[in-house]
């Protein structure tokens, strides 16, 4: 591979689920990433996409009533749409329904078939449907899945192995011996403390077709389909080449990064080196596990009603706010919190203060004293060169936090050189001088809050590349130096002595928290101090607050399919269609009504309550009814309306 080039991945996102800020986290920081290496000269290539095979996607498309493609062709707009507001410049999109995906992974396995490292055998254990996993009776949890804690089944069936258990020496070795291959060091001890806690078992990489035929067909077995983690790991390489164009495939792999949740590392720290080991290709540089977005303290969670959207925070604060508070709030390799509240008082304190404000207030004096041009540079004194010193720091460290993944603290450095530019600022009191008619010295003042300026847009373009660019522009910056040369962000003293300034609106407005009107998030369950007075001030019995009246989520929903609960005469099994999203509930109505007469009623739904599990059977919601003299109802609504739409 050409040693300068950068290659970075994110994970594929399942197509079935609607971007969250999960995703948005990883894509935008393999966005921010591949902007600085290409703003660094160095050869990029970003690649992003989705996972389409499996059985849930398989099942979602079974309840809407389409095949399983046009349920990924319907859904996977949602990603392409947010990447594109968000500003992704990823290069590639590979979805692993397109037959360029799709004949590589099938000329990988005939491969490793015909070289014996694909075997087929007869087994028996747990299944979990939702994880599309089995496990052995001794990785289950009280007989339930061990990762998403629902109930699994009992299966056996002939299967085929990849020969997995081989190479378990060889990847501790692997490991053990290039320290950069699994990032952050915690991870690393992770992936080997499974590796040496345990013989590593082989890989059961089929999945029958009576069970799931959304899938890659295995070119050796036409009643199966491929695994879906073997099908998708191998997107890393079938988009750049493998295979098929040898040039390419050299030029990009092995992959400077393949960024991750921490959630998927055993799939890519065991399974995809091992696989890649058995077809003799160099393992990827770096595996970089980040940690979860968590809403306050809490799990982000679909049952739990606290996912936060990014649409609606792009559509209150600006695409590039939403980005820098990603990038600056989460230390790379640890949990970070997301709340609305934290967001607005990062957003007024970094972004509509302290560089928001000081260009403002820098760009106005130049239209006011030097009719919006820029002044000279001017000879420095302590002050400017104290300035200027921190300035070009920045730009040192931030190249050194690329490198190393700490991009929070290449932002807080930044940050902290704009803090500074605004303490020159107020110490000079340029106000002062315009007043005295000291011009020398005020235009000296000005250029170098300019400067400072031009560094500091130049070093937070990557993470802000819209608002980065207006300030570009206002700093009299020539079009085609907008996108900033690192190089030059070494340099003090480029602008041109001049150049128009002018700033038409505040870059970054200050914004308001209002805590009953979150874009993102419901606010957390738990009263607010302020709800708790008032709790105490009404407290008449059995009358509840508007407040506590919030706290009941109701949303309408349509039923896609019911069936009894085994050995229950009063349960149904629901699935309902609430927007885009499916979900099972289980409800005592089956003295009422019958499985069939439930299809495409359209009623109102409970749905933040916490999951329960009723005779073994998940339930994440309620329905409403009302009941009379042993007669009972379902509420529906007064005519068509969209599932999804709030109710109060
Ligand atoms: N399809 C697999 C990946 C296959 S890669 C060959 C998958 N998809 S996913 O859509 O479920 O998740 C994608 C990523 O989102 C994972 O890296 C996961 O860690 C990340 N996140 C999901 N929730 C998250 C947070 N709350 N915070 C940060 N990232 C989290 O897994």
């Amino acid at each position: 591979m050409g040693h300068n080039s950068f290659y970075v991945t994110t994970p594929i996102y399942y197509v079935n689920d609607k971007p969250h800020i999960g995703h948005a986290y990883t894509t935008i920081l393999a966005d921010v990433l591949a902007r600085y290496h290409r703003l660094m000269d160095e050869p990029t290539h970003f690649l992003t996409g989705t996972d389409e095979h499996g059985q849930k996607v398989q099942q979602a498309a079974k309840a809407n009533n389409v095949s399983p493609l046009e349920h990924c062709n319907n859904t996977v707009v949602r990603f392409q749409e947010l990447w594109q507001r968000l500003g992704i410049t990823h290069d590639d999109f590979i979805r692993t329904t397109e037959p360029r995906h799709t004949q590589i992974v099938q000329a990988i396995l005939s491969d490793l078939h015909e070289r014996g490292l694909i075997y087929s055998a007869s087994y028996k254990g747990w299944y979990c449907v939702p994880c599309e996993r089995f496990y052995t009776e001794k990785d289950l949890v009280d007989g339930k899945c061990p990762e998403c804690h629902r109930n699994t089944e009992e299966l056996e069936e002939r299967s085929y192995f990849f020969k997995m258990s081989q190479y378990q020496d060889r990847l501790i070795d692997y490991i053990e011996s290039h320290p950069e291959f699994i990032q952050p060091a915690h991870r690393r001890q992770e992936t080997l403390g499974f590796l040496k806690k345990q013989p590593l078992g082989d890989l059961c990489i089929s999945r029958p077709k009576a069970r799931l035929s959304w899938g890659i067909e295995l070119p050796f077995d036409h009643d199966y389909v491929t695994y879906v983690w073997f099908d998708a790991l191998v997107n890393y390489i079938s988009a750049v080449g493998y295979r098929t164009n040898d040039a390419l495939f050299s030029q990009w792999w092995p992959a400077s990064y393949h960024l991750i949740g921490k959630d998927i590392l055993t799939t890519h720290t065991v399974y995809w080196p091992t696989m890649l080991m058995a077809m003799g290709v160099e393992l990827p540089k770096t595996v970089f596990a980040h940690g979860w977005w968590l809403v306050g303290d809490t799990k982000m969670s679909k049952s739990l009603n606290n996912v936060v959207n990014p649409m609606a925070m792009i559509d209150q604060y600006g695409v590039d706010a939403f980005r820098y508070f990603l990038m600056a709030g989460m230390s790379l390799g640890q949990d970070a919190s997301f709340t609305e509240k934290i967001f607005v008082e990062r957003y007024n304190a970094d972004l509509a203060n302290d560089l928001g404000n000081l260009a403002s207030r820098a760009i106005k004096m130049i239209e006011r004293n030097f009719a919006g041009l820029m002044p000279p540079c001017a000879e420095i004194g302590d002050d400017e060169r104290e300035l200027a010193t921190l300035c070009l720091a920045a730009a040192g460290n931030m190249a050194e936090a690329v490198k190393n993944m700490q991009l929070d603290n290449g932002l807080g450095t930044v940050l902290a050189t704009v803090r500074e530019a605004n303490r020159y600022f107020d110490k000079m009191k340029p106000w002062v001088l315009a007043k005295s008619g000291d011009l020398a010295t005020l235009g000296r003042v000005l250029r170098h809050t300019m400067e400072c300026l031009r560094i500091a847009s130049g070093l937070l373009y990557p993470c802000m590349p819209k608002k980065m660019t207006i300030l570009r522009r206002a700093l009299g910056i020539s079009e085609d130096a907008i996108t900033p040369h690192m190089p030059r962000l070494s340099q003090w003293n480029v602008l041109s002595e001049g150049a128009k300034v002018a700033l038409d609106e505040a870059l970054f407005p200050r914004a308001e928290y209002k805590e009953d009107a979150p874009a993102a998030a419901p606010p957390a369950m738990a009263p607010t101090p302020k709800e708790k007075a008032s709790k105490k001030a009404d407290a008449v019995p059995g009358v509840i607050s508007i407040a506590e009246v919030g706290k009941v989520k109701l949303q309408t929903a349509e039923i896609i399919a019911a069936e009894p609960v085994a050995n229950s005469d009063k349960l149904l099994k629901l699935q309902v269609r609430i927007d885009q999203d499916l979900r099972q509930i289980v409800s005592g109505i089956a003295k009422f009504y019958s499985p069939d007469s439930l299809i495409g009623k359209h009623v109102i739904v409970i749905t933040n309550l916490k999951p329960a599990v009723l005779r073994g059977v998940e339930s994440n919601g309620m329905l409403l009814a009302a009941e009379h003299q042993g007669v009972l109802r379902l509420i529906t609504t007064d005519g068509p309306i969209p599932s999804g739409a709030s109710v109060g």
